[in-house]
């Protein structure tokens, strides 16, 4: 089926009740074990790449990277998407360099600035056949050289979203709803409950439209304990619980972004290698368990979370 945009996948999830999820991709295990398990489970898929995945990476190994999965995973939708685009320029970059989806997150800037430069993104965008995401409200934690304390976070203000979309032309909003970036979203001993008022309350004023949430890691405590177990250090590591991103998924919520889980069950994995086999070298080994617990990871979640198993065929192209 090859690279698509996430258009037809929106669609069809937002009136499914069911949302694509939108895994980082930083290197050649990572996106074996997200398409392998999305193959399997004839599920769409977005792999996305940010600003921080391309410096590390190369611009065009993660392009050839994706090319690669597709080829070996022909039955399945995927979309290449640049996470957190923070300029014109970076975006304009991801369009000509062959991703059919790019964020522009100007969440941070005030709300006049973030229209212009979205508006700006879409344009471009959309002259050559790419669609855009874009923010309106701050989450907390931190994404490339950007951290927001957690307290400071800006739910989005439902009353902005209506004049936001309409004069951006964008494709799709991800917004505040209390989820963050990272490992530690809540803290210890509190309830974590995402504001699905702010959510219902942004949908009843975008109906159809789809929405995007950012920080959607569950922080398995599987893979805590495993990284803690062997040498690491990661007290009150706590996500989103899966039964509210399931509940999201069924509403207005068609993306949900994943990123700190891949790390977590990749580190929790090596790190259990390397203090079971203290003479092993060979980083085949050690990277095999890592890319296996992704694939097992992403099935899970297809699965049991986001809803999308079997959806591949609803796709057209
Ligand atoms: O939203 C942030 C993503 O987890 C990407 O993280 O900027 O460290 O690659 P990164
Ligand atoms: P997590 O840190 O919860 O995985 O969020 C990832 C994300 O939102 C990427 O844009
Ligand atoms: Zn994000």
């Amino acid at each position: 089926m090859g690279l698509v945009t996430t258009t037809e996948m929106f669609k069809k999830a937002y009136n499914g009740g069911y949302a694509i999820g939108a895994f980082n991709v930083n290197n050649m295990e990572i996106v074996q074990g997200i398409t392998e398990a999305a193959g399997e489970l004839n599920s769409p898929v977005i792999l996305q790449v940010s600003k921080g995945a391309r410096a590390y990476a190369n611009h065009t190994y993660l392009v050839k990277l994706v090319e690669a999965a597709i080829i070996e995973n022909p039955q399945i939708p995927i979309a290449l998407h640049l996470d957190h685009g923070d300029s014109y320029e970076l975006c304009k970059s991801c369009i000509d360099g062959g991703f059919t989806s790019v964020m522009i997150d100007a969440s941070s800037k005030p709300f006049e600035e973030n229209i212009e430069i979205t508006r700006k993104v879409v344009e471009y965008a959309h002259a050559h056949g790419v669609v855009v995401e874009a923010e309106l409200g701050t989450l907390a934690g931190v994404e490339d050289e950007v951290s927001v304390e957690a307290g400071k976070e800006m739910y989005t203000r439902p009353e902005e979203v209506e004049e936001f979309v309409s004069k951006t032309g964008c494709d799709s909003l991800a917004i505040a709803i209390g989820t963050s970036h990272g490992a530690y979203k809540f803290k210890p001993g509190t309830k974590p409950q995402l504001r699905f008022d702010v959510l219902e309350e942004c949908t009843k004023r975008l109906p159809g439209f789809p929405i995007v949430l950012h920080g959607s890691s569950s922080v398995p405590q599987e893979f805590v304990e495993m990284v803690n177990q062997y040498g690491g250090n990661m007290p009150g590591a706590i996500g989103v619980p899966e039964d509210q991103l399931r509940h999201a998924a069924e509403l207005s919520v068609c993306k949900i972004n994943i990123d700190s889980d891949i790390r977590l069950a990749m580190t929790g994995n090596i790190r259990k290698y390397f203090a079971e086999h203290p003479d092993h070298f060979d980083p085949r080994q050690y990277l095999k368990p890592a890319r296996q617990a992704v694939k097992d990871m992403v099935a899970h979640k297809i699965t049991n979370v986001l809803g999308s198993a079997g959806k591949a065929s609803e796709i057209s192209k």
